[in-house]
C-alpha cells in the first residue's frame, strides 16, 4: 500500500533532468548582460530556485540587473531551449500508477507556472496532475512553502518530493513530510541538513517508497524496416533520443549484427565482393546471426524493461531473401521460427518510400554493399515485399511516409509509437 495519498513534486531535478536547457540559456543571459559565467559547481545551484534570485545571490546582480538577465534568459529558453530536457526514468510509470490508484498528485515549482505547464504538457505528464503551482512571470521571489500550500489538498496525508534544501524547508513550512531526491541537483550536504523525512538516491527507490508494490517496467521490442536508403539510421537515432527524453530506457541495436558473433556474420554476408554466395546460404547466415542476437541482446533487454529499437529484423529476411531472391516464404519463416514466435516484435515502424526515391537518395551518400548493389528490379521486389507485409500485419506495422522532411518523419513515427506504447501500458 502507498503510504501517502497526496504527493507534491518539484519539477526541475525531480521529475525532469532539465539541466542542459537551463544552463545553456543561463550562460547565454550572463554573456549578453556582460557578467562572468561562474564555475560549474555554482551554475548547478541555478537549478531549482527562481532564476532572478540566483542571479542576485551567485552573480552579485541587483534587482534590475537580475530582471534584465531573466529577460535575456527567456530569449533562448522560451522559443525552444526548454525542450532540451528529459523525464527521469520510471517517473511516467510512477505517476500513472499513483494517479490510477487515486492518489492526489501536484507540482509545486519555482519555474514560472506557464513554462511548467508547457513542459508537463509536452512530455505528456500534465494529465496525471490534479494541480500545478508556480510563480507568475514577474514574481522574482517565489516562496516554496507558499507554492506548496497553494496545491495542498485538505484532509490528505501529503508528502513533498524535491531535490534541494529549499524543497525540504518548503515542505516543513507547509507542514508536510518530505522526500529528498538526491539524484537531482541539490547539494547533498545542504539537503540532508535541512532534515528531510525520507531520502532517495534514484527513481527506483522513489518508486519503492511511494508505491511499494509497483509493477516492474514493461519492455517493448520495436523494429525499423524499409527499402535500402529509406533513412532508417537517421530515424532510429531520432527515436532513441526522443524516447530517452520521454523517460524510457532504450537499447538500440541492428541486424545483421548487434552482438560480436552476429557482427562477424555481418562481415561475411555483406562483403562487397560477391564470393558466389547462394541465396540459401545468405538466408541461413542472416537467420544464424538473428538467433544469436535475439538470445544475447533482444530478449534479455526486453525482460529488463527496456525499449529495444532494432534496425531491421525478420521482415528483412522475408522481403530480401523471400520476395527479392525468390526463396520460398515458408522456408524463410521456418529457419526464423524463434524470431517469428517468442521474439516477434511488438511494433514495426515501416519507413515507407518508393525504391526509386530511395535509390536516388542512396546514390548520393554511400558506397553500396553486396545487397545494395543488386539492380533495380531486385529493389522493386523489396518494395513490393514490404507493402505485402504491411497489408498482412496491420496490427504490428506502423507505416510512416518516409519521403517527408526527416524531422516530420521523426515526429510522425514518435507520435504513432508513443500512442501505441501508452495504450499497451508501456510507460
Ligand atoms: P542495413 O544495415 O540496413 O544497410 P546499411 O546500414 O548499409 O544501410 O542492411 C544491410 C543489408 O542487408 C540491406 O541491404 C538489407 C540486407 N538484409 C537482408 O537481406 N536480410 C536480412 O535479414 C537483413 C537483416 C538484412
Amino acid at each position: 500500500m502507498h503510504a501517502y495519498d497526496a504527493v507534491i513534486f518539484d519539477l526541475d531535478g525531480t521529475l525532469t533532468d532539465s539541466k542542459p536547457g537551463i544552463l545553456e540559456s543561463t550562460e547565454y543571459a550572463l554573456n549578453k548582460i556582460g557578467f562572468p559565467v561562474p564555475d560549474a559547481a555554482v551554475l548547478q545551484k541555478f537549478l531549482g530556485p527562481p532564476l532572478a534570485e540566483s542571479f542576485m545571490k551567485y552573480c552579485g546582480m541587483d534587482e534590475s540587473q537580475a530582471a534584465l538577465a531573466t529577460e535575456y534568459y527567456r530569449e533562448t529558453y522560451n522559443p525552444g531551449g526548454w525542450k532540451n530536457n528529459a523525464v527521469y526514468p520510471r517517473i511516467r510509470a510512477l505517476l500513472s500508477e499513483l494517479h490510477g490508484r487515486g492518489v492526489f498528485l501536484a507540482v509545486a515549482t519555482g519555474k514560472p507556472l506557464g513554462n511548467a505547464r508547457k513542459i508537463l504538457e509536452y512530455f505528456d505528464l500534465l494529465p496525471y496532475f490534479d494541480a500545478v503551482s508556480g510563480p507568475d512571470l514577474n514574481d522574482l521571489h517565489a516562496d516554496k512553502a507558499a507554492l506548496i500550500r497553494k496545491v495542498l489538498p485538505a484532509g490528505k496525508r501529503a508528502v513533498m518530493v524535491g531535490d534541494t534544501a529549499g524543497d525540504v524547508l518548503g515542505a516543513r513550512g507547509a507542514g508536510v513530510d518530505s522526500v529528498a531526491a538526491l539524484y537531482g541537483y541539490g547539494d547533498e550536504g545542504e539537503t540532508r541538513t535541512a532534515g528531510p523525512t525520507h531520502v532517495v538516491r534514484n527513481t527506483d527507490t522513489l518508486c519503492a517508497l511511494l508505491c511499494p508494490d509497483m509493477p516492474k517496467p514493461k519492455g517493448y521490442f520495436v523494429t525499423f524496416e524499409g527499402v535500402d536508403g529509406c533513412g532508417k539510421s537517421t530515424q532510429i537515432a531520432a527515436m532513441e533520443q526522443k524516447l530517452t527524453q520521454f523517460g524510457y530506457t532504450v537499447r538500440r541495436t541492428r541486424e545483421p549484427g548487434g552482438c560480436p558473433i552476429a557482427e562477424e556474420i555481418r562481415k561475411i554476408v555483406l562483403a562487397k565482393e560477391d564470393g558466389g554466395m547462394c541465396p540459401e546460404t545468405e538466408a541461413l547466415l542472416f537467420a544464424a546471426a538473428r538467433a544469436q542476437h535475439l538470445k544475447e541482446v533482444i530478449l534479455p533487454s526486453v525482460a529488463q524493461g527496456k525499449i529495444v529499437l532494432c534496425d531491421r529484423f525478420v521482415d528483412s529476411s522475408l522481403v530480401y531473401q523471400g520476395n527479392a531472391r525468390g526463396l520460398s516464404r515458408e522456408w524463410v519463416k521456418e529457419i526464423n521460427r524463434a524470431a517469428l514466435r517468442e521474439g516477434a516484435p511488438d511494433a514495426t515502424i515501416y519507413l515507407r518510400m518508393s525504391h526509386t526515391e530511395a535509390l536516388r537518395r542512396r546514390l548520393s551518400v554511400s558506397d553500396p554493399d553486396r545487397i545494395e548493389q543488386m539492380g533495380d528490379s531486385f529493389q522493386a521486389r523489396t518494395e513490393a515485399g514490404y507493402e505485402e507485409l504491411c497489408r498482412e500485419n496491420p496490427d504490428r506495422f506502423v507505416p510512416v511516409d518516409a519521403a517527408q522532411a526527416p524531422e516530420k518523419v521523426a515526429e510522425d513515427a514518435f507520435r504513432a509509437l508513443f500512442a501505441r506504447m501508452k495504450k499497451e501500458g508501456v510507460l
